[in-house]
């Protein structure tokens, strides 16, 4: 699989701050890596891109010069967020602008509790969503204070977001979050010294950089395959009969892997081999073969640990056995694309019933039947595109997917399909 996408944004962005070079093995290079990397060359950054490895020369906070220009963060939710706090504390402004899709994407959640701690933040208004803010943003650094902080969502953009502020101001940050996001950031933080902890009993992040010196040291990343493109493989190798599927060195970080959990309740074949971890991020091989798959339910912390799976998983259900049940799940509607609307869409157009909910959806599965193929929307949405496309290998006629957009994260998806021998 690419390397994992969360994980090589924060490669890439804390290789920035380190104090020395750091070299990354492994790096995703879908689009959304290459804005992260594209704007933190636009504020000085040295980076050399060279297949999957990354040489970044880090220049600690207070080596990020001001760009020349806007910086563009494509279709990169994780890019527009955590630029947000890191450039919080920086003193010079900064734009940051996106594609129609991150254009869309509310960043008010990350604006507030930045201009609490001290910067500037402003952004586009649109009337039909009072309130909010969203791309173009303008952020204008300032001398921050810690904040003590109840987080309105749980949000791993959001919560390195304020990390990355809260390294840089005056005092400690207390994060405390209504459910546990994915926790990247605090894994690679803590491994390059950073002065971050996470109580064991809420799991609030505190960060408290009184004292520190400002740099985090530079160590070599390895970075695991990513899960959320595997998990289209998973589903591809548990619903297309006789399907024997291994993918190895894929990241198995409890706080991302519930896809994994909810295939198992589906009665999916699916074996785990653990293979020791990677900068505290736990690898591993998982082997799937083809099963008769029934509906589950999926809701609360198993819902936020398969956030960005839902529309792979969606395809799991759609050709189950029984109902699957996804709720819990409001956060859909503010992804890449509204998904809740996009997966029934989807589902619909391929003969699947689906009763669309405000925090979800309920899919009623085919059990055996095959499904209708027909054009995918994926409307700048790769993974809507690339649960369309394996679908489509159990439809009973032609599928076709628009494709440009799976380049946001798993540029080589049809190859890979192709080579597992799917008709593609
Ligand atoms: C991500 C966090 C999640 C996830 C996104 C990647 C990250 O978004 O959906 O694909 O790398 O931190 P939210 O923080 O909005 O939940």
């Amino acid at each position: 699989m690419p390397g994992d996408k969360s994980i090589s944004h924060r490669a890439l962005l804390f290789g920035a701050l380190a104090d020395g070079a750091v070299e990354a093995r492994g790096l995703g290079r879908g689009g959304d890596n290459l804005s992260t990397a594209a704007a933190l060359r636009a504020l000085g950054v040295e980076i050399v891109l060279a297949g999957d490895e990354a040489r970044v020369q880090g220049v600690g906070f207070a080596g990020l010069t001001a760009a020349a220009g806007a910086l563009d963060c494509g279709n990169s939710g994780t890019t527009i967020r955590l630029l947000m706090g890191l450039l919080a504390g920086r003193p010079f402004e900064t734009e940051l602008v996106g594609d129609a899709s991150l254009t869309r994407r509310p960043m008010r959640r990350v604006a507030e509790p930045l201009r609490r701690m001290g910067a500037t933040v402003e952004g586009r208004v649109d009337p039909a969503r009072p309130g909010d803010v969203f791309p173009p943003l303008r952020v204008r650094g300032g001398a921050l204070v810690g904040i003590s902080y109840d987080l309105p969502v749980a949000s791993a953009q959001l919560k390195s977001a304020l990390v990355l502020a809260g390294l840089q101001a005056r005092g400690a940050s207390t994060l405390r979050e209504p459910g546990r996001s994915r926790d990247h950031t605090e894994r690679m933080l803590r491994a390059m010294g950073a002065p971050i902890a996470v109580d064991a009993g809420s799991g609030a992040v505190i960060v408290d950089p009184d004292g520190w010196n400002g740099r985090l040291r530079a160590v070599p990343i390895v970075i695991p395959g990513d899960l959320s493109s595997a998990t289209f493989m998973f589903v591809a190798a548990a619903t297309v009969a006789g399907s024997d599927v291994i993918v190895e060195n894929v990241g198995l970080n409890p706080t991302r892997a519930g896809a994994l959990d909810v295939l198992a309740a589906m009665g999916a074949d699916i074996d785990i081999t653990p293979a020791g971890d990677a900068m505290g991020e736990p690898v591993g091989a998982v082997r799937v073969r083809a099963s008769r798959l029934r509906g589950t339910h999926v809701a609360g912390e198993l819902a936020l640990r398969s956030l960005d799976e839902i529309p792979a998983l969606a395809v799991a259900a759609a050709l189950a056995e029984g109902d699957t049940v996804f709720s819990d799940l409001a956060e859909l509607r503010v992804k890449e694309s509204d998904r809740i609307v996009a997966v029934a869409r989807e589902l619909r157009r391929a003969g699947v019933a689906v009763e669309e909910r405000p925090d979800g959806f309920v899919v009623t599965g085919l059990g055996g039947r095959a499904p209708a193929g027909g054009t995918v929307q994926p409307e700048h949405d790769h993974r809507i595109a690339m649960a369309g496309a394996v679908m489509g290998l159990s439809a009973g006629d032609e599928t076709v997917v628009p494709a440009a957009d799976i380049a946001t994260s798993f540029p080589g998806f049809a190859d890979t399909l192709a080579a597992l021998g799917a008709p593609i």
